[in-house]
């Protein structure tokens, strides 16, 4: 059976911040013949911008703050709690801040995915990939998008975008460059997922073609 034949596929988003990801999820969802569903946001943050933009889409969203729980892992685990509650089958870090636990990643092996402002693996392993990329004077940059292991940013690879660094970049214009192709990558890469089109085989990720074309 084909996603087509079902029910579209239920999708949580993490953020922490602006949400411009989590935007472009929204739009590419709303636009009809998307095979994903936003079920819900998480914010490990109050008052972002993201949980606007969730509340405009009609979207539940929670917040779980790291000062409500006694430690990371348990803030985590409440998060997990309500992940299994809505039925979310498809777990995305957009623009999430906090590392994740090794308990929820292993809860959820195979169903998280994240973007990373940079080409990985390099400037991995931080918030300053855009940054890092320009203070180490490489002339391409990027992003990616990959499935969440238990090491940061160093999951199996399923989309890339270069962008080129040009003379007189700064973090701001590279980001926003960066920020572009996010947009387009971390939909494309939830459509193919919802699709069933992902198979994980060691550290690369086949992307197979549309149900009913062979290779
Ligand atoms: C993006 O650059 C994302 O790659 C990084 O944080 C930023 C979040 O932006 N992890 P937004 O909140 O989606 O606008």
């Amino acid at each position: 059976m084909t996603r087509q034949d079902k029910d579209p596929l239920r999708v949580a988003v993490f953020v922490s911040g602006r949400g411009s990801n989590l935007q472009a999820l929204i739009d590419a969802t709303q636009k009809g013949q998307s095979s994903a569903r936003l079920a819900a946001v998480l914010s490990n943050r109050d008052g972002v911008y993201a949980l606007e933009r969730a509340q405009r889409a009609g979207i539940p969203a929670r917040v779980f703050l790291r000062r409500d729980y006694a430690s990371r892992a348990e803030q985590q685990a409440a998060m997990l709690a309500y992940l299994r509650q809505v039925g979310a089958e498809l777990m995305v870090l957009a623009g999430f801040d906090q590392i994740v636990e090794p308990s929820l990643v292993r809860a959820l092996e195979g169903r998280v995915i994240n973007i990373h402002p940079s080409l990985l693996p390099s400037f991995g392993g931080g918030l300053h990939g855009q940054a890092d990329a320009l203070a180490y004077g490489v002339k391409v940059s990027g992003c990616t998008v990959h499935f969440v292991t238990e090491g940061v940013d160093t999951g199996p690879i399923i989309m890339q975008a270069p962008v080129p660094v040009l003379e007189d970049d700064t973090v701001e214009t590279l980001s926003a460059r960066i920020l572009e192709q996010e947009h387009r990558i971390l939909p494309a890469a939830v459509e193919l997922y919802a699709e069933g089109r992902l198979r994980i085989e060691g550290r690369r990720v086949r992307i197979l073609p549309p149900a009913g074309k062979s290779d």
